[in-house]
């Protein structure tokens, strides 16, 4: 009886403790997805009337935006309606290129730091191109849409999980476009790769990689009002996630049949930022906020993992990384470009005479090239060489807009929606929150609410 009296308490304790430590197990911080307001539906595959001809207002045109005009030139039905900038001389440079190609002169809207409200009002525009600082993003996209326009908004397109969702909601009330101009989808590798992974030659993907390492010692002092390194300094976190998260989540088909869960960051103090700050401008900054390196853990619904890095200040080659870890192979972009694959998955007629090739090393260069070629993005092949010869970091950026503009012509989906926008944003509240509590996980919220299952993989309309 005694004896059967101690496993009675022996058991209770084990059951007890274990249950204990599962509730220890489960905690995140959470941040739970806000009801979706009555009357408005998801914008999922949202296809809008065509728009034969793109009457553009762009806002913003600092070091960023008068490119972004300029290569909306080389393609076919856009009009340039309207420059918008702070600054006068910056809307009256961008004026002149559009007149010494033979364009007409667009609207001029400058000098006021609300004059943009004017620019998304214009009854004859159907796009609003926005390249301004960040804090003004969210602003004039909501206003452009609450105004009948699409819009398209530089990266990062927000910065606060509020922010977020009120672009999400806009979107979702007024049916309007809503996406994040992120041209690194676009580049040509990540393109053959995204490719490649449809195509089932990598396997399950089970792992991505993805950063901004770029030391931006040279630009600082270049932004307007010195809005970036002011929001560097008060802010930790990964605060330019997007170019890193971008490929990778459409490699992964987020909210297309899986989704972001949860994170966690870890960050380093903060050194070459405040050093630069002393050097270069004299002045003693000990509380700045970002650390020189920061790395953000990901994992997915269907047990995929991501890493996401930041570092704009230490001594290091430019790197966004993207690297993908499929079961059946593997890709890298930097520092070494290269695909390496099981043996199964090479094809012998791009192999050509290497023999023996396994996932030990990466393929040699000939095979790298062939296989490129053999697995180009579809939408890449007509437009490769303008891209090349019109430009923006080697092409991607024209491949950008022609897609945008493409689509909306064709009344098409776009290539990315609000729900990317959103994923990839929220990667800059959400690692602030983690690094503010030890690095404790965050719970990062289905923005579809509900219907990140029901698209199968990420499509480029034709
Ligand atoms: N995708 C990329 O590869 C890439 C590259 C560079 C910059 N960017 C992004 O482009 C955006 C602009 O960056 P940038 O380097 O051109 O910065 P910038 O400081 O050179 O330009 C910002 C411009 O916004 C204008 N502006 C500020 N407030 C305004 C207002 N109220 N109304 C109208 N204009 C206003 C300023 O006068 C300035 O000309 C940022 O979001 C940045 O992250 C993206």
């Amino acid at each position: 009886m005694k004896h059967n009296w101690f496993l009675f308490v022996f058991f209770v304790a084990i059951t007890l403790s274990w249950s204990c430590k599962k509730e220890a197990l489960a905690q995140f911080i959470e941040t739970p997805a806000p009801p979706r307001p009555a009357g408005q539906t998801d914008v999922l595959g949202l296809r809008c009337d065509p728009l034969p001809t793109v009457r553009v207002a762009f806002i913003g045109l600092g070091m960023r935006g008068p490119g972004a005009v300029e290569r909306m030139t080389h393609i076919d039905g856009v009009e340039i309606v309207a420059l918008c900038d702070l600054l006068e001389e910056n809307v009256k440079k961008v004026n002149k290129m559009l007149e010494s190609k033979g364009l007409p002169k667009a609207k001029e809207f400058y000098g006021d730091e609300e004059i943009w409200r004017q620019a998304t009002a214009l009854p004859d525009v159907d796009l609003v191109y926005v390249a301004t600082d960040w804090k003004h993003h969210v602003p004039i996209g909501i206003q452009a849409m609450k105004d009948g326009k699409h819009v398209a908004i530089e990266v990062p397109s927000a910065l606060t999980m509020d922010d977020i969702w009120a672009l999400i909601n806009t979107s979702e009330q007024t049916r309007k476009h809503c996406i994040q101009l992120e041209n690194c989808v676009y580049d040509f590798f990540e393109l053959t790769t995204l490719n490649m992974v449809q195509q089932g030659l990598l396997g399950e993907i089970i792992h991505g990689e993805g950063a901004y390492i770029h030391g931006l010692q040279p630009y600082w002092d270049q932004y307007w009002n010195d809005w970036r390194m002011d929001y560097n300094r008060t802010h930790r976190g990964d605060v330019y996630p997007t170019h890193g998260i971008g490929p990778v989540c459409m490699a992964m088909n987020i909210h297309r049949g899986d989704k972001l869960n949860f994170l966690v960051s870890v960050d380093t103090k903060a050194i070459g930022n405040p050093a630069f700050l002393k050097e270069k401008r004299g002045e003693e900054v000990t509380d700045f906020r970002n650390g020189d390196h920061t790395c953000t853990l990901i994992r997915t619904e269907k047990g995929k993992s991501i890493l996401i890095e930041h570092n704009v200040t230490s001594p290091r080659p430019y790197s966004r990384m993207f690297q993908l870890t499929g079961t059946a192979g593997f890709a890298n972009k930097y520092p070494v470009s290269g695909y390496a694959l099981d043996q199964s998955e090479i094809d012998p007629e791009v192999a050509g005479d290497y023999q023996n090739l396994t996932a030990h090393s990466f393929l040699p260069q000939e095979v790298k090239e062939a296989l490129m070629e053999k697995y180009k993005h579809p939408i890449v092949k007509d437009i490769e060489e303008k891209a090349k010869t019109v430009g923006g970091h080697g092409g991607m950026d024209f491949i950008m807009d022609y897609r945008l503009i493409y689509c909306l012509q064709k009344g098409l989906p776009l290539d990315m929606d609000v729900y990317d926008l959103a994923e990839w944003c929220s990667i800059i509240p959400l690692s602030e929150i983690s690094l503010d509590n030890n690095s404790m996980p965050v719970r990062i919220p289905d923005f579809t609410r509900g219907a990140w299952n029901r698209l199968d993989k990420v499509t480029f309309a034709e």
